[in-house]
């Protein structure tokens, strides 16, 4: 943190002293308007942080953080397309991806971006028109019927998870499919149920270099040309990168080259031709769809008022929890099916972005940043780790994602998911204490003693922290809303940690060691230089 926030923040350390050990019970006995005080509506969007720790004072307090941390110019640099990425010397400026046509330039490097943003999304409706169309045909005459996304990590989660969370939206015959992990069983699977004859591979890697991708585009390619030949490749595979050159030496037509810019990070490049594959599988239409959400979102951020801006809100709440209430991770539970993968996308936004050691001048941090986020969909969670949530003695703040309407809309259904959600939150705020336990077990009929026994194991803290955030129904406008409010909440953590939310160095440590060792496994390289139980480990996998 700058001097200047690390001051504000202790200061508010010590104005909430006493606030920051009160139960959420009695926050809501003290204030029959809670929820309308802390609560706020976007469109037919609702976000209901009362059940958070944290009052309208302190909200106020924490609303200064902004000014202070001067997240204003930071805005003001990013939409600049200044190199707010420092240690890589980049942009980030995936807010051009979704900006209409109508709209003005954004300059990079002294030239508009637009143009080409334009031009990329143009092209790709194009090759999802020949698809959809059967125009495209492969080798053998015959339309596709499978697309196989080879990607990691941002080539991967982003167009994996929408693909998903737009179920309802899917094109009727063409299945997509996704392969990311370097453990073949991944490509194996996929592979199993597809005919070379109608499949079609987008490798999609930003630096066409990622060692999973490459190998598994090298077996897929394999694959068909044991059945297809050499000349069938440029029929069934097309490529999504910034780098080019490789990709044309991969032996992919640059005609089916999709391409995009060093100012779009990989956890940010859904938007982009990264996002192919769900332009196949929703059509192109949809995919433009979630990218007018998503600039909706952008414009909201940019505008919105302090108390009705909801990326700012997320992110302040965060910061409370994390920084002034200590908590270490923040579980997510979508009560939406389709939206099962969100966790894991979120993971590589959040996580990889904010989850960092050094601030911008690089010296150690002095402040904890990204809590650990994990999540399921609700309500398979509630039957595998709730029973921690509610009793397990940690501060977990949980953040609930829910829709109006339901996306499937099956008779009896969703009016359960929404009780069990809503029953959750209220589970986890009020909590049920050894009194109020024993008395409902003594109303029951139950024995005296039975009562005794069983009432601490029946009893709950309550006092967990929780948002709810109730969406109108999964659609792809909302769906690319909600993913820029998550994008914009960790641009506003990172400028109050001060820390760059746009690099990750700390994956790649890993990445050179596993290349060092990938000799000493295969028996070509001398590992004298492990330590013993990596030396150990290789040895054990000697000759299988
Ligand atoms: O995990 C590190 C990382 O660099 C991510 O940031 C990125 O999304 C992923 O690897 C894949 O990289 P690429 O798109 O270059 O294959």
């Amino acid at each position: 943190m700058n001097p200047a926030t690390a001051h504000a923040c202790q200061a508010l350390m010590r104005a909430t002293e006493a606030e920051r050990s009160g139960h959420l019970r009695d926050m809501f006995a003290a204030d029959a308007q809670r929820f309308e005080h802390l609560s706020v509506s976007w469109n037919d969007w609702l976000l209901d942080y009362s059940k958070q720790r944290v009052s309208a004072q302190t909200m106020a307090r924490l609303h200064g953080l902004w000014q202070t941390a001067d997240v204003p110019g930071w805005i003001a640099r990013m939409r600049a397309g200044d190199a707010i990425n420092h240690s890589e010397g980049r942009a980030a400026l995936h807010i051009a991806l979704r900006q209409p046509a109508h709209m003005g330039p954004i300059m990079h490097a002294g030239s508009d971006v637009m143009p080409a943003v334009l031009g990329e999304l143009e092209k790709m409706q194009r090759f999802a028109a020949a698809i959809h169309g059967r125009h495209w045909r492969g080798a053998t005459g015959e339309p596709i019927s499978d697309i196989v996304n080879i990607g990691i990590g941002g080539s991967d989660l982003g167009p994996r998870m929408a693909t998903q969370a737009l179920a309802a939206f899917r094109h009727p015959e063409l299945k997509v499919h996704y392969v990311a992990n370097l453990d073949g069983a991944d490509l194996a699977t996929v592979l199993a149920a597809l005919q070379p004859r109608t499949t079609l591979f987008i490798v999609a890697s930003k630096t066409f270099t990622t060692q999973e991708t490459m190998q598994n585009a090298a077996s897929a390619r394999h694959w068909l040309v044991q059945a297809l030949g050499e000349i069938a490749v440029a029929r069934h595979f097309v490529a999504v990168s910034t780098n080019l050159v490789e990709v044309a030496r991969f032996g992919i037509d640059p005609e089916n080259a999709f391409t995009f810019w060093d100012w779009v990070g990989g956890r940010y490049s859904l938007w982009s031709a990264i996002g192919l594959p769900l332009a196949l599988a929703v059509g192109c239409d949809n995919f433009r769809q979630l990218l007018a959400g998503a600039h909706a979102m952008d414009e909201h951020f940019f505008s919105a008022p302090a108390e009705k801006n909801l990326p700012r809100l997320l992110a302040l709440l965060e910061i409370w929890n994390t920084n002034f209430l200590g908590a270490g991770n923040r579980a997510l539970l979508p009560y939406s099916q389709s939206l099962g993968l969100l966790p894991r996308y979120l993971q590589q936004l959040e996580m990889e972005s904010n989850g960092k050691q050094v601030d911008r001048q690089g010296l150690q941090l002095d402040c904890a940043t990204a809590p650990i986020l994990w999540g399921e969909a609700g309500t398979n969670g509630q039957h595998a780790f709730y029973q921690l949530i509610h009793q397990g003695g940690r501060l977990v703040p949980c953040e609930f994602i829910v829709c109006k309407q339901p996306d499937f809309a099956l008779p009896g259904h969703h009016e359960k998911l929404l009780a069990n959600c809503f029953a959750q939150s209220e589970a986890l705020m009020r909590g049920r204490t050894l009194a109020e336990t024993t008395a409902e077990l003594a109303a029951s009929g139950m024995a005296a003693e039975q009562v005794a026994l069983l009432a601490p194991y029946r009893s709950f803290p309550g006092n967990q922290p929780s948002t709810t955030l109730l969406l109108p129904r999964l659609d792809p406008f909302t769906l690319g809303a909600l993913l820029a409010l998550y994008e914009h909440k960790v641009f506003v953590e990172s400028v109050i940690w001060d820390i760059n939310p746009f690099d990750q160095w700390g994956v790649e440590y890993g990445k050179q060691l596993a290349s060092r060792l990938l000799p000493v496994i295969a028996g070509t390289a001398p590992g004298e230089h492990l330590d013993s139980s990596t030396a150990g480990l290789v040895a054990a996998c000697r000759g299988h």
